[in-house]
């Protein structure tokens, strides 16, 4: 059994229950000095794979060359999953295609990240009271594309933590999934 199937199963029912977190992961990564670090994502499914759209040159870009987790937790299906992936870059041309359907200001802010500044770099004073007009400033004339940062990535997981909350006065299930030699082995673990 494919874990990644009961994971879409159970994203499935979260989203149809209207979970606002369904479509959400948590990405971390560990910073340069080892710190661990992480952050909400809109977790995508691509062609029946785990992916996210992120920028370049964002720090994070670099991190994942260490290692990626991933988080989830749907309240409305109280279910928790450690997900332990690699990754590797999502076709370009794909994300080229899918950034021409994103709204103005996240298309002005990758160029942004491109001309001027990186995501995630500190403004000064000056540059954060002009930043939004800054940012209205960049033209986007028609047919712009996405600037070559504008990235993605396909995780690929080899380790998927499953935990799910029980009613009542019982344990919760927790079951472990690990690949080896291309085989799901399945562990049932301490709550
Ligand atoms: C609900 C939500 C969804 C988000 N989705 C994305 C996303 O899909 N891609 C992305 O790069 N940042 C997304 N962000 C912003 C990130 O959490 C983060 O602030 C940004 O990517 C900078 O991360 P960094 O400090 O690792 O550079 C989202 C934030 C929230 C709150």
């Amino acid at each position: 059994m494919n874990p990644l199937d009961t994971f879409f199963s159970d994203q499935a029912r979260a989203r149809e229950l209207g979970d606002p977190t369904a479509p959400l992961c948590v990405f971390i990564t560990t910073e340069s000095n080892d710190y661990p670090t992480g952050r909400t994502l809109v977790l995508r499914n691509i062609d029946g794979q785990l992916g996210v759209f992120i920028n370049k040159s964002s720090p994070k870009w670099n991190q994942k060359d260490r290692g990626v987790s991933l988080q989830t937790y749907w309240p409305s299906v109280e279910i928790q999953y450690r997900i332990k992936a690699s990754c590797a870059a999502l076709d370009p041309e794909m994300i080229k295609q899918s950034w021409k359907q994103r709204p103005e200001t996240p298309k002005k802010l990758d160029w942004f990240y491109e001309r001027q500044k990186p995501q995630s770099a500190n403004l000064e004073p000056a540059e954060a009271t002009s930043f939004t007009t800054k940012l209205k400033e960049i033209a986007l004339l028609d047919g712009s594309t996405a600037p070559d940062s504008a990235a993605g990535l396909l995780l690929v997981p080899f380790e998927f933590e499953k935990l799910e909350l029980r009613l009542g006065d019982v344990p919760h299930n927790r079951e472990k999934f690990i690949l080896i030699e291309g085989n799901w082995q399945h562990y049932s673990m301490v709550p």
